[in-house]
C-alpha cells in the first residue's frame, strides 16, 4: 500500500523540481527538492522499520528472554511471520505458534499460505504451526505457552473492550510464570491492563529510532510482564 503512495509523491516532486530548475525558478526548485528529500527520508525510515529495524529490535527482545530452546512461544497476529520466524530459530527443540486473521489491509501479501511458505524458506517449518484465529478468542487451552509475543497487532482492534479481551486471552494462554512481550504504538496502556489482570514485573518502555516508521519523533512501546505462579 505504502510503496505506490511514496512512488507517486516522489515522482511528482522530482518532476516539479526538474520543471522549476529548467525554468530557473530557484525558490520553487529548492522547496520541491527539500520536500522530495523529506519524503525520501520518510520512506527510508518506514521501510527500515518494517523490515531490518523490526527484526533487529525483536532479536534483542527475544535474546533478552534467554530462551533454553525447548519453550512454546505464541506470536499473536504473526502476519507473514517476521517475529515468529525469529522466535522459531531460537527454539530448536520447542514450538513456535502463530495466530492471525491475515488481514491484508494491515500487512501486504498477508495470508496463512504466505507465512507457511516463509517458515519453509527459513528452514523452521518443523517447529512452526499456524492458526486462523482472532486475538480475542485464541483456540488454545489455558497455560499452553511459556512466552506470548505480539508486534503491532492489538492496537488494530478498534474498540477498548476488544483490546482488553485480546490482552486477557494473551495472559490466559500463558502458563504461570510465563512471559509476555508486546510492542504497540504509545498511548495504548497495555501495561495497566495486564497489571489489572494480575501480571507482575510489568514494565513499559519506549523503543528506539528503529521503530519510528517514518515519523522522526515516533517510537513504539514495549510492554513486558510475567503471569504470576
Ligand atoms: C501490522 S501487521 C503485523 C504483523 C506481524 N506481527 C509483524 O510484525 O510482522 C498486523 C497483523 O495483525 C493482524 N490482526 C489484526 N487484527 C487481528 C485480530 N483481531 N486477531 C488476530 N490478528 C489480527 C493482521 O492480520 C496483521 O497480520
Amino acid at each position: 500500500m505504502a510503496a505506490p503512495v511514496f512512488g507517486v509523491v516522489l515522482s511528482g516532486l522530482a518532476g516539479a523540481t526538474w520543471w522549476a530548475v529548467r525554468r530557473r525558478r530557484h525558490l520553487a526548485a529548492s522547496l520541491t527538492g527539500l520536500a522530495g528529500a523529506a519524503v525520501a527520508a520518510t520512506a527510508a525510515s518506514y521501510y527500515y522499520s518494517t523490515g531490518p529495524g523490526k527484526r533487529a529490535v525483536w532479536s534483542e527482545i527475544l535474546d533478552d528472554l534467554d530462551l533454553r530452546g525447548d519453550e512454546r512461544v505464541l506470536d499473536v497476529g504473526c502476519g507473514r511471520g517476521a517475529v515468529l520466524m525469529l522466535a522459531a530459530h531460537r527454539l530448536p527443540r520447542g514450538r513456535a505458534a502463530g495466530a492471525d486473521i491475515w488481514n491484508r489491509h494491515d500487512q501486504s501479501g498477508n495470508s496463512h499460505a504466505a507465512t507457511e511458505r516463509n517458515a519453509i524458506a527459513e528452514g523452521v517449518a518443523d517447529r512452526v504451526s499456524l492458526a486462523d484465529a482472532d486475538a480475542r478468542d485464541l483456540p488454545f487451552p489455558d497455560g499452553s505457552f511459556d512466552v506470548v509475543v505480539s508486534n503491532l497487532v492489538i492496537h488494530n482492534i478498534s474498540d477498548d473492550e476488544g483490546r482488553r479481551q485480546a490482552l486477557r486471552e494473551a495472559v490466559r494462554v500463558l502458563r504461570p510464570g510465563g512471559r509476555l512481550r508486546i510492542v504497540d504504538p504509545p498511548g495504548t496502556h497495555h501495561d495497566q491492563i495486564v497489571a489489572e489482570f494480575g501480571c507482575t514485573d510489568v514494565t513499559a518502555r519506549s523503543l528506539d529510532w528503529r521503530t519510528a516508521y517514518g515519523i522522526p519523533t515516533h517510537r513504539m512501546t514495549l510492554v513486558t510482564a510475567t503471569k504470576p505462579e
